[in-house]
């Protein structure tokens, strides 16, 4: 007879900031953040991008973690609670339904793009970027792109990783894969510095992302600040939630997520301080080359440079770990919600949902190939639109949905024992960003993401 499963608790303290970081800390800080900086003008992005992650991400943070440990359920079911609790409306469950969904759709195409970093370790190890430039570069870039076969290699492998983390379970699957995956995330993060520090330009690279110029200030570059600054930090697509809700209770909300926000800036931060002074040092390539940056621009610097095959190799590491940190809390969610709701096994739900994500994925495989003219919805094809629907649409919607809930209809009295806290200054802030600052900001996101897409 199966007996009921409690939901689970992490075995350590620490392991909430550890997961979660391991959650922000992606593609978008290693991949995205260094070229949207380059193309938006560096150090007055910067500047717009530390704002927002303390006014608007943090904030919604921490009523994502609240929302998932009070339930103390997958998101949608601990959503439903603080509805019902609240004696709300249930249109606002609407915001757990939008996080796992977003979550599934946002795994099918991340495990694409997380396996090219997988092929491109496996080019570096071959000693590959040798005396590459440019041309060569783009042309190899192309040419996995043109190529379906390998593209979905790299996607099957990666979601298989995935799979075997999550199949393990919260403490010994993802606990167990956390706490080994971010030390060395780290290590080799620092060594990637130190050898920018060494062998690349690094004033020039110091220059570029803090030296702030007033005129690179634009509303555009604003846009792309406050959306990645969401996106970064993963919210409103039910990990977060997820994994707040195996927080223990005693532990300090606030203080985790304050954590949290730090280290995934910090990681920013250092990804571009050790991207750009490469990228310097390497004549014919720039700052602003936009999403080639890593996967055309630093091959090249890495080609032709002092033990570049042996960093080559380190730097794509420390992307495929960052993003396997990152789609582990993807499925997560997705399978904690079908087992508690199903009463399936584990098992069976991580591989009926990483098979459908597996399936999706192939859509978007052939978007870059086959299918890339094809037009599926709103005349963009499969990746496109999973990545414009999901991230320009889902994810400020679901936010603004949250900080709305959160601040103007929960009850305030279950906000207040969650964090523990009686009212106060801080109490009073945090609410205040988040029944107005919040919704404004984030529809403004909403509003210029959408706009952008359909004026071009
Ligand atoms: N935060 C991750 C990144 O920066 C992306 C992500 C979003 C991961 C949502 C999980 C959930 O790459």
């Amino acid at each position: 007879m199966e007996r009921i499963k409690q939901h689970a608790i992490w075995g350590h303290r620490g392991t909430f900031v550890l997961a979660a970081t391991g959650s922000a800390v992606g593609l978008g800080n290693i991949w995205k953040f260094p070229y949207i900086a380059g193309e938006n003008g560096g150090g007055a992005f910067v500047l717009m991008y530390l704002v927002f992650i303390a006014l608007i991400g943090v904030p919604v943070m921490i009523a994502e973690v609240l929302l998932g440990r009070h339930g103390r359920a997958n998101p949608i079911h601990a959503v439903g609670k603080m509805v019902r609790q609240s004696g709300a409306s249930r249109f606002w469950s609407a915001i757990g339904w939008s996080g796992v969904l977003a979550a599934f759709l946002i795994l099918s195409f991340y495990s694409v793009v997380a396996g090219w970093a997988l092929d491109y370790v496996s080019t570096a190890a071959r000693g590959g970027f040798g005396g590459w430039d440019g041309a060569s570069a783009g042309a190899a870039f192309d040419a996995l792109l043109a190529d379906p076969w390998r593209l979905m290699f790299w996607q099957t492998l990666f979601i298989g990783l995935t799979v075997v983390v999550v199949a393990f379970g919260v403490t010994k699957g993802l606990e167990t894969a956390v706490r080994l995956l971010m030390p060395l995330l780290f290590v080799l993060l620092l060594l990637l510095l130190a050898y920018a520090a060494v062998a690349g330009e690094f004033v020039r690279g110091l220059a570029f992302m803090f030296s702030f110029n007033p005129a690179d200030l634009s509303w555009k570059a604003a846009s792309v600040a406050m959306g990645h600054a969401f996106f970064t930090l993963s919210l409103a697509m039910g990990a977060i939630m997820a994994y707040g809700s195996y927080m223990p209770g005693k532990a300090s909300i606030g203080k985790m997520v304050l954590t949290v926000a730090v280290l995934d800036t910090l990681v920013a931060l250092v990804a571009g301080l050790a991207m750009f002074p490469i990228v310097f040092a390497t004549p014919g390539i720039t700052a602003g080359e936009g999403p080639g940056l890593m996967f055309v621009s630093l091959p090249v610097a890495f080609g032709n440079m002092p033990a570049g095959a042996l960093f080559g190799v380190a730097f794509f590491v420390l992307v495929t770990l960052a993003a396997w940190s990152s789609t582990i809390s993807l499925l997560e969610p997705c399978v904690a919600y079908v087992t508690e709701r199903f009463g399936i096994k584990r098992l069976t739900a991580n591989g009926l949902i990483a098979g459908s994500a597996w399936l999706l994925g192939l859509g978007s495989v052939l978007s870059f190939n086959a299918w890339a003219d094809v037009s599926w919805l709103l005349g963009m094809n499969i990746f496109d639109f999973l990545d414009f629907f999901t991230q320009r649409v889902m994810l400020p919607l679901g936010g603004l949905l949250m900080a709305l809930f959160v601040g103007w209809v929960a009850r305030r009295d279950l906000l207040q024992h969650e964090l523990k806290v009686e009212g106060g200054v801080l109490f009073g802030s945090w609410l205040w960003l988040l029944r107005i600052v919040c919704p404004v900001a984030l529809l403004a996101i909403l509003l210029a993401g959408v706009w952008a897409q359909f004026a071009s």
